[in-house]
């Protein structure tokens, strides 16, 4: 410890040596304002599963690169202590602004804490880091996903044995997109037209969990009527446990994320609805955002959002609930996932006009 402070000490007097006494020997004019450190993000994802997060990566690193940063990515694979680890990393490596997709919304407070102890600003993308004195948050509006989910399940089947297979209880997510579908959903198990026979969280958002939860429901049962599955992957789950009964494509069911399978599942009847967020959007905003706190600039933001000890100035996009019916004029017409793809399991003469 002693020898460190006596390096230190030594290397400071050498900087002011050279800084101070000598002569400056660079040519720079001193007219000329000095160069501008180039920004550095450091972007830490909780994984890259799910197809969404890849897209985000590279959206998100094409539009900070265009703004003149460059971006230090890591992913957690699905682990807090990875996650808070290689955010420690990035403060080290002296990054000017931290953007986290938190695999855990609570333990995050952590990083945000470390983050400030060095005097870098952390800005929660896509889920709410809870308490902590997060600088931004940038998400969907998280609650309509849910009521897209729901509705599009109830337009179908309104009544009778509904199954509800949740997101993961560390991700905030999870809960508002759960609120979204009770919002829903709930009137009708009042009043008993819907039986809410399976009520689930999911660590990881996981298919497979997804799979093993409803199969062990159906290998009891046989039979349901309504699947409202929070993502794209524990719909994917759902299918394929419905299909082992022969359920697939009579029973609906619900997902978010617009990801190609999916929305293939959609056009081919097997699932119901999805739920579509523009990933450009959210991707080139918070890169404007870190460029703009990396600045010192002001930050756009359109509402505050309480994550349980401040209001967080926050900035939520839209969503689009997808089907059958508008998945040419929503998903396919902003090029989110090409038409050839979608629709390669449809036979040609049943596929909507490009
Ligand atoms: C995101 C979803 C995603 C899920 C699983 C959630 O926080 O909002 O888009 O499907 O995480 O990765």
């Amino acid at each position: 410890m002693k020898k460190g402070v006596l390096i230190l000490i030594l290397s400071l007097f050498v900087v002011m040596s050279f800084s101070g006494c000598t002569p400056s020997t660079d040519n720079t004019n001193e007219n000329e304002a000095p160069a501008e450190d180039p920004i550095v993000i450091g972007f830490s994802m909780a994984d890259l599963r799910v197809e969404r997060w890849q897209r985000d990566r590279d959206l998100f690193m094409e539009k900070a690169e265009e703004l003149g940063a460059s971006v230090v990515f890591v992913s957690a694979d699905l682990d807090s202590d990875v996650q808070e680890t290689q955010a420690e990393n990035l403060i080290l490596q002296g990054v000017d602004v931290i953007v986290i997709v938190a695999h855990d919304g609570e333990k995050a407070a952590a990083i945000v804490e470390k983050a400030h102890d060095a005097g870098i600003k952390v800005i929660a993308y896509d889920r709410l880091i809870k308490n902590s004195d997060l600088d931004y948050y940038i998400s969907f509006d998280n609650v309509k996903v849910g009521e897209y989910e729901a509705q599009g399940v109830v337009d179908v089947v309104s009544s009778g044995d509904f199954a509800y297979l949740g997101g993961s209880p560390t991700d905030n997510n999870a809960f508002l997109v759960k609120e979204g579908s009770f919002n829903v959903l709930q009137p009708k198990i009042d009043s008993g037209d819907i039986n809410l026979v399976l009520d689930v969280f999911n660590d990881g958002w996981k298919s497979e969990e997804a799979y093993r939860q409803l199969k062990a429901y159906l290998d009891e049962h046989k039979t349901l009527d309504a699947v409202v599955a929070a993502n794209d992957g524990t719909a994917l789950g759902a299918v394929q446990a419905l299909k082992e009964f022969g359920l697939d494509g009579k029973v609906p069911v619900s997902g978010q994320d617009a990801s190609l399978g999916a929305c293939q599942m959609i056009v081919e009847g097997k699932q119901t609805v999805t739920v579509y967020k523009p990933l450009k959007s959210i991707a080139d905003k918070a890169a404007e955002m870190a460029v703009a706190v990396a600045k010192g600039e002001a930050v756009e933001t359109n509402q505050v959002v309480n994550n349980g000890k401040i209001d967080v100035p926050s900035y939520l996009l839209d969503v689009v609930g997808v089907t059958k019916d508008n998945m040419m004029e929503t998903v396919i017409k902003d090029g989110f996932q090409p038409y050839e793809e979608v629709y390669q399991n449809v036979p040609e003469a049943e596929r909507p006009p490009k």
